[in-house]
């Protein structure tokens, strides 16, 4: 599918892959979870807002580390907010909860939460200032926001070595949106990030290089199969006949091999950790 035609499909097949992929999904970002969470100082009275919360982790951890508060997670995905709902009956956690709402303009009870996170969740918005500030409006005075996001591709070997290597045989689309558009890389540029906080009312916008890998997989198979089954390279592969297709398989084996460690396999993936606060 063409660049300015491709979307991330939240509320259908993106949401539905990131369901059947939950735990490799958690798995693969479980370093940035715990800087996320150093960075966000989770206090036991906290009333915790996880925005873009998908499977619903990153709030189950929150509700923990609030043991005597709570945490809320919204998302698009009704699919992923199923398995967050399950997840948390599961682990028997009375002080969580999930809602479907569109984080930019939902309309949030004003002044109710000590803290807003999110893992990766905040890259999407179509005006990041106005989400940002609808946002805000939801936190207490001096209430606190903390969030990771990527930076800039071209710095990710998450996404630069499995294009490199399929890219001889397929056309992988790249990320939906520009540095400057709503997409994985909107908040990669700094100043983007300052500006954008800033003309939603946040001050002490503090910006933190994590240089964390994603790890796609105990083993090589693991992570071929991550790889794969990523819808934007899922799609172009499932056009090869079967000898180019294992050629292709066999590229990409090659080019994750120096990246497996006994930790896993892993791929530098640079993010920001984002924290701010609302006015007092
Ligand atoms: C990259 S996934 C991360 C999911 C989750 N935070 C995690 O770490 O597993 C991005 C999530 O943001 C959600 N999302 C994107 N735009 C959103 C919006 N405007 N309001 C609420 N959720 C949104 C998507 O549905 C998706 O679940």
């Amino acid at each position: 599918m063409a660049e300015s035609t491709r979307t991330l499909d939240w509320d259908g097949a993106t949401g539905d892959h990131w369901v059947a992929y939950e735990e490799k999904y958690n798995a693969a970002m479980f370093r940035y979870s715990e800087r996320l969470f150093a960075g966000a100082g989770v206090r036991p009275g906290d009333r915790v807002l996880d925005i873009g919360c998908g499977c619903g982790q990153t709030t189950r951890v929150a509700a923990a580390l609030a043991a005597d508060g709570s945490a809320h997670g919204v998302d698009l995905s009704a699919a992923m907010l199923a398995q967050a709902r399950a997840r948390a009956a599961e682990e028997a956690i009375g002080n969580v909860s999930f809602e479907q709402a569109d984080a930019q303009v939902h309309d949030f009870a004003a002044g109710v939460y000590d803290l807003a996170i999110s893992r990766n969740g905040v890259m999407f918005f179509a005006d990041p200032v106005a989400a940002f500030a609808n946002v805000r409006r939801a936190l207490r005075p001096g209430g606190r926001l903390a969030f990771v996001c990527w930076r800039a591709p071209e710095e990710s070997e998450y996404s630069l070595v499995p294009r490199a290597a399929l890219g001889r045989y397929v056309t992988v689309p790249p990320s939906p949106g520009g540095v400057n558009e709503p997409g994985p890389n909107s908040l990669a540029d700094p100043d983007r990030v300052r500006d954008v906080l800033g003309g939603a009312g946040f001050a002490d916008v503090h910006l933190e290089p994590e240089d964390e890998p994603m790890n796609l997989g105990a083993g090589l198979d693991e992570a071929l199969d991550f790889v794969l089954q990523r819808p934007h390279m899922r799609e172009p592969m499932a056009e090869l006949d079967a000898a180019t297709a294992a050629k292709a398989t066999d590229d990409l084996r090659a080019a994750l091999t120096p990246h497996v460690t006994p930790a896993g396999v892993l791929l530098r993936s640079p993010a920001w950790l984002v924290t701010a606060h609302a006015p007092a």
